[in-house]
């Protein structure tokens, strides 16, 4: 076991003095020291192993050996900035781009997904010589402060919204304006699209930027309609705008089917700039923007250098190479395809036994169960999907979280070495919950707990 330098309750009483507060823990009532992880597993101070279904950041798995390897056979080289010449840079570059359409081909290397959403503002002003963006509701694009401007689930809490941020319906066709039986939502939801974009040209204002996440997780882990990237890209091309997709959740493969996200739109599409971060390194900080020839050299054009002391060094590069190979040479790809359609079936089971569950959505492992008091007035269960979070850490050591704008959706992200075996255990306890939730009449949504 690891050596352990404080006592749980030490740890606690020195995290609540030292560190900011706003810094929030999971299970923030009973949380759970972690002393190491493997591949899906955690494991706390008394050795006792959890099962892991939401670090997607520790994409190929926590701690694997080959990632360690390459970091540490790199370290003990050279790690120095970007502004040396070095093979590690472009080699990553290299293989980016072969998962990438062609015309994605100029990447920046930065350090978080803040940190490449920012650039990507930049980058489209820039090009566009636009001020104004479109954000999808419920939208979470990072915590600088230009980002928190153009995440409604954040500035909504906050200062509230800018002039220049304009936010769309979320394609929720579940719970959103336009449902499954809708002839064809992605057409009408790009629709909404195009009529904020004449809204906002009627102001005399212009759009730089549509930006949006591939796979909507934070709004409640949506599955977008058929055709609404492409339909939305013209729109917004053709005032003058560029689309950005953020794969900062839902690249790497994760989907399984695609190595990013945005494919499932269609082979005919493509952004103009793609965001990407955390799995990229599998828990280094690592992320990236990749973008046309065109607006890269606008960007150029404006004479200041980017300099990012550590985007791009020689380990970071190192890392994103190996995961790279880990996920081909363990088909983790193949994986999220597997496991991910196992999991949504038992889920999808689970659903003609349980009243509560009202949707079941996903793809590869990105997988949310939404859970709801009445099928029919679709009002979400916000306290139960609290309590299944709950229980199944303190009877199962399952991690789980909730996800959404009323946090009533069960969300799957696991590193993409989940296995059949995990997607049953976590499926039958959720099973036991909420039968036992049933026999004993719980009502928690009008605080029987
Ligand atoms: C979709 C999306 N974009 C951007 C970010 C910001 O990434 P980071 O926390 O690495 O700055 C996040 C973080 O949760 C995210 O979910």
């Amino acid at each position: 076991m690891a050596e352990e330098r404080f006592r749980k309750e030490e740890t606690l009483e020195m995290r609540q003095r030292l560190i900011g507060q706003s810094c929030r823990l999971f299970y923030s009532e009973d949380p759970v020291k972690i002393v190491k992880a493997r591949g899906q597993y955690m494991f706390d101070e008394n050795g006792k192993r959890y099962l892991d279904c939401i670090s997607n950041v520790q994409h190929v798995g926590h701690c694997h050996p080959a990632i360690t390897k390459a970091a540490t056979a790199q370290m003990d080289l050279l790690n120095a900035n970007s502004r040396f010449l070095h093979d590690n840079i472009v080699l990553y570059a290299d293989r980016l781009a072969a998962t990438l359409p062609k015309k994605l081909s100029v990447f920046y290397f930065v350090n978080s997904g803040s940190e490449a959403n920012d650039l990507a503002l930049r980058l489209a002003e820039q090009y566009t010589r636009h001020e104004d963006v479109v954000v999808l509701d419920h939208a979470y694009h990072g915590h600088l402060k230009s980002l928190i401007d153009i995440s409604p689930y954040k500035f909504r809490k906050l200062a509230g919204q800018k002039e220049w941020v304009h936010v769309a319906p979320l394609p929720d066709t579940y719970r959103g304006i336009y449902r499954e039986e809708h002839p064809n939502p992605g057409q009408a939801y790009a629709d909404t699209v195009k009529h904020l974009i004449e809204e906002i040209n009627k102001k005399g204002q212009k759009i730089a930027a549509f930006f949006a996440e591939s796979l909507p997780s934070v709004g409640g882990q949506i599955i977008l309609p058929q055709g609404y990237f492409s339909k939305v890209a013209e729109h917004v091309r053709s005032a003058g705008g560029v689309f950005v997709a953020d794969e900062v959740q839902t690249g790497f493969g994760r989907t399984g089917t695609h190595f990013w996200a945005f494919q499932l739109q269609g082979e005919d599409f493509c952004p103009d700039i793609v965001t990407m971060g955390k799995p990229m390194g599998n828990g280094h900080p690592l992320a990236c923007v990749a973008t046309t020839v065109e607006i890269a050299r606008a960007f150029t054009a404006n004479g200041v250098e980017y300099f990012n002391t550590f985007g791009g060094t020689p380990v970071s590069c190192a890392i994103g190479l190996a995961v790279l190979d880990v996920i081909e040479k363990e088909d983790l790809r193949g994986n999220a395809v597997r496991v991910g359609a196992h999991l949504k079936d038992l889920l999808k089971k689970l659903q003609q036994r349980h009243e509560i569950i009202g949707d079941v959505r996903g793809v590869g492992l990105f997988v949310g169960l939404e859970l709801v008091i009445d099928r029919r007035t679709k009002t979400p269960a916000t306290k139960t999907a609290a309590w299944v979070v709950k229980r199944l850490k303190e009877e199962d050591q399952i991690f789980v979280s909730t996800d959404g704008p009323w946090e009533s959706v069960l969300k799957f992200k696991p590193p993409m070495c989940f296995s059949m075996e995990d997607a049953e255990l976590v499926v039958g306890c959720i099973d036991r919950i909420l039968t036992d939730m049933e026999a004993k009449n719980l009502k928690l949504e009008n605080e029987d707990i």
